[in-house]
């Protein structure tokens, strides 16, 4: 027992991170029945769809899961009503004012995390009332800190600054990771690519593929000046740097990026002119797995290397 699980009441500290177009009830029950915490990923979902994936969820575990809600995206006021409604048990927020939703949904009985990429951002959620924080260094995938602080820096420095759970993310997908994120402090880890690249993800075939075939420097952060976002470098953030050359407006910017993209490319499979969004560990992502293969790869990885820690004598 620790922290993290003893909050979430399961059997492993790791949390899969809500994915847009990745996570919905398929990736987040499997998870959960596997000992780690799944998460519905709001951010893709109109409330209705939302609503069905939630029911069925409750369906397919009998385990604690939860919704991830990215505050950028618009519907958040019927998206909370929902999972009032629905019972959901554990909410993790993200891209917005952690003061927005926090003390609403702690009234409903409702366990709150906040994604973080920064210090002081970990600090605002500890002073809103969360009960855990994520700290989300600049390795991960999908949308990120401006800051670009690492995760091997921004767990010991989170860690100083708060006292509630803290829970690492960015670049982790093994048990050395999660052993390696630990011993900076963190309390359990959140990974997001690792759980693209599963039998379980909604994503598309040819998406999953792409994660397997990404080496190292084959991502980057882009598009800062709307919301940065660390995508392949496909055609379309080809695009996006030859705009760049021509020193765009964020109109420009907004314009190329049009609507969709994320949908396109991770959900419909348009390798050339959707948005692909996964992190730097995908270059250590060899093979689509199932949920529970990862999860027990990952944890007795984890337990054998805490057992064996290699010579470190000097
Ligand atoms: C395809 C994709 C979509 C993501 N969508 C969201 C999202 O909707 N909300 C969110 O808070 N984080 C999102 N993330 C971030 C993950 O929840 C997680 O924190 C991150 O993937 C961890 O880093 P890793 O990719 O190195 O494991 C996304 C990540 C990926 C790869």
């Amino acid at each position: 027992m620790n922290r993290i699980t003893q909050l979430f009441n399961i059997k492993y500290p790791i949390v899969q991170g809500g994915m847009i177009w990745n996570s919905g009830y398929k990736l987040a029950s499997a998870v959960s029945n596997a000992g780690g915490l799944g998460l519905i990923g709001a951010g893709s979902m109109y409330p209705d769809v939302l609503r069905e994936h939630i029911q069925k969820c409750k369906k397919a575990t009998d385990k604690p899961f939860g919704v991830n809600v990215p505050m950028l995206y618009p519907n958040i006021e019927e998206i909370i009503q929902i999972i009032i409604e629905e019972g959901v048990k554990v909410v993790f927020t993200s891209a917005g004012n952690p003061k927005t939703w926090t003390s609403h949904l702690k009234d409903n009985g409702i366990t709150v995390v906040h994604v973080v990429s920064s210090s002081k951002f970990a600090l605002k959620a500890q002073e809103a009332g969360v009960d855990a924080v994520v700290a989300e260094g600049f390795e991960a995938g999908g949308h990120n800190g401006r800051e670009e602080t690492t995760t091997f820096t921004l767990i010991p420095m989170v860690k100083e600054n708060i006292s509630v759970p803290l829970i690492a993310a960015g670049g982790i997908a093994t048990g050395k990771g999660m052993l390696a994120a630990m011993i900076l402090g963190a309390d359990g880890v959140q990974m997001g690519s690792r759980f693209a690249a599963s039998f379980e993800s909604s994503a598309h075939e040819n998406f999953k593929k792409t994660i397997v075939d990404v080496k190292e420097g084959d991502t980057q952060l882009t598009l800062k000046e709307l919301a940065p976002v660390r995508l392949i470098k496909n055609k379309f953030f080809n695009d996006v740097q030859e705009l760049y050359s021509k020193c765009p407006t964020n109109e420009d910017l907004q314009n190329l990026l049009g609507k969709r993209r994320a949908k396109r490319g991770m959900f419909e499979g348009d390798l050339l002119e959707g948005e692909l969004e996964i992190g730097q560990i995908a270059g250590l992502i060899h093979e689509i797995k199932t949920v529970k293969d990862i999860v027990d790869v990952v944890i007795s990885e984890f337990e054998y290397t805490v057992k064996n820690i290699p010579n470190m004598q000097f």
